[in-house]
């Protein structure tokens, strides 16, 4: 963060307050508002933080408008393209892309910790077999804290970054272990022999009874997809991990965190919320009726898929998704897959309807997602795990950045109180 040399008098009520703006390597400036209730003796009020930038972070950017995103300046095209998700956790985590031999050591450092603690293997009994798996994944993971208690001392840079190890190289194996279970199916022990995203399919798919063959359309189709949900900024999610963690507590408490929120339908929900929709729809002539549900803003109902808080092009992430749709469904030889042609159709006439127009709404990362993960054989209720799976990387990435911030304080956000005036208590017998 430099200084701009500019500054904001802001003036109220014969008060000034002299706000400093600073200037970051790409994006808009920001303007400094720490001084601003000692100045003026106002808070700013930002609900849902859309024009508040909570923190400086040298991790991933997003330019909205021209549907830009870099991960350490590199475009998410290029990562997608021609690097593996266990390179691009490398980035995330280190800020460079690592040599032939910090890939290998990085990977034989996940290897050694993708097996769980053979207690773990007790909790998803706890669950009933229709569970929905993100409900077992936020549990496994926050209870994750009661078998290393070395999470706990993140002053120590050896014990963070064991941490983002444990949970980067767990989660698939807690991922693949929920859906097993839901299943009733044996669980499938992690195997060292394989990719990062081979290990996943094989603990999701195999049986102990007989070999896996792993597919590498799949296998490919899926390093990708990891890749693409990596990270995204201060997201929803994201921020809570930050916020989490800005108290102390354990990474695998503050990933926990972020599990939950990205749980929600308006956040990592929509993939599975999307496939819900298309079945909804139905077919191609049902499409102008849903559309038209969509702008009676009575209906509640939401173009899932569509829209986002940053971008207001299209996400670049979507277009990537769709491409890589088109080449699974072709190389499965899936060749009419009705649901892909409803989402090509439902793209083709929202892009062009004045309403989603004028809002600047257009496919975001989950309209494609789904379609992909159903055509290779992922149950709905499993794609916002496979969603948190590849996030791990960047909230403990996210995490660790803000751990090690200089200064690093916790959260603690105000509010406008439009409560009711001081009164005095009423006993209960003269209550009536
Ligand atoms: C993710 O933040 C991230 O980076 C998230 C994410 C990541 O990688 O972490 O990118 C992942 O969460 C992607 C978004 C997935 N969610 C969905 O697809 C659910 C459907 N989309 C929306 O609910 C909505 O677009 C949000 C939640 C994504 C964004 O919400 P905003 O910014 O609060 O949008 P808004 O309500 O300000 O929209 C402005 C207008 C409103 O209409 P008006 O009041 O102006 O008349 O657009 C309308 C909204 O009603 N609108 C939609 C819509 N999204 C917004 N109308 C119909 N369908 C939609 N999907």
């Amino acid at each position: 963060m430099t200084e701009s040399g500019k500054v904001a008098t802001v003036s109220l009520e014969g008060k000034t307050a002299s706000l400093p703006v600073h200037s970051g390597t790409l994006g808009p400036d920001v303007l400094d508002i720490r001084k601003i209730t000692a100045g003026l003796g106002v808070f700013t009020f930002d609900p849902g933080y859309g024009e508040t930038a909570s923190c400086t972070s040298k991790i991933t950017f997003i330019d909205g408008d021209k549907g830009v995103l870099l991960h350490r300046g590199y475009p998410i095209a290029q990562l997608a393209e021609q690097a593996t998700f266990t390179e691009v956790a490398y980035l995330l985590l280190n800020g460079e892309l690592p040599t032939g031999t910090e890939h290998d050591g990085f990977v034989e450092t996940l290897k050694s910790h993708t097996l769980l603690h053979e207690q773990i293997r007790n909790f998803f009994n706890g669950f009933r077999r229709d569970a929905h798996p993100m409900a077992i994944l936020c549990g496994t993971v926050g209870a994750l804290s009661a078998f290393y208690s070395d999470a706990n001392d993140i002053s120590n840079a050896a014990s963070r970054n064991l941490s983002a190890m444990r949970l980067i190289a767990k989660l698939p194996t807690i991922a693949a272990w929920a859906y097993k279970y839901t299943q009733g199916e044996a669980f499938i022990y992690p195997r060292n022999d394989l990719t990062y995203a081979e290990n996943f399919l094989s603990m999701m798919f195999a049986h102990p009874s007989e070999p896996y063959k792993i597919n590498p359309i799949l296998a490919r189709a899926m390093d990708r997809i990891l890749i693409l949900h990596a990270d995204h900024e201060q997201n929803a999610s994201t921020s809570t991990v930050r916020m989490a963690g800005s108290t102390g507590a354990n990474p695998f408490a503050c990933v926990a965190a972020g599990i939950a929120a990205l749980w929600g339908p308006a956040h990592g929900g929509a993939n599975e919320a999307v496939l819900k929709m298309l079945a909804k729809i139905g077919s191609k002539e049902n499409i102008p009726e849903f559309i038209a549900q969509v702008k009676d803003k009575n209906s509640g109902v939401r173009l899932m898929g569509f829209g986002h808080r940053v971008y207001k092009n299209f996400d670049p992430r979507a277009k990537i998704m769709q491409a890589t749709c088109h080449e699974v469904l072709g190389e499965l030889g899936i060749k009419d897959d009705p649901l892909l042609d409803l989402a090509v159709e439902l793209e083709k006439i929202a892009i062009h309807d004045e309403y989603f127009v004028k809002r600047s709404l257009y496919p975001n990362v989950d309209f494609y997602s789904g379609i992909i993960l159903k055509a290779m054989g992922i149950p709905t209720s499993m794609f916002t795990v496979l969603f948190a799976l590849a996030r791990t990387t960047g909230w403990i990435s996210q995490w660790k950045e803000m751990i090690e911030e200089p200064g690093q304080r916790i959260s603690r956000p105000r509010q406008l109180y439009t409560g009711s005036p001081e009164r005095d208590f009423v006993p209960l017998a003269k209550r009536g």
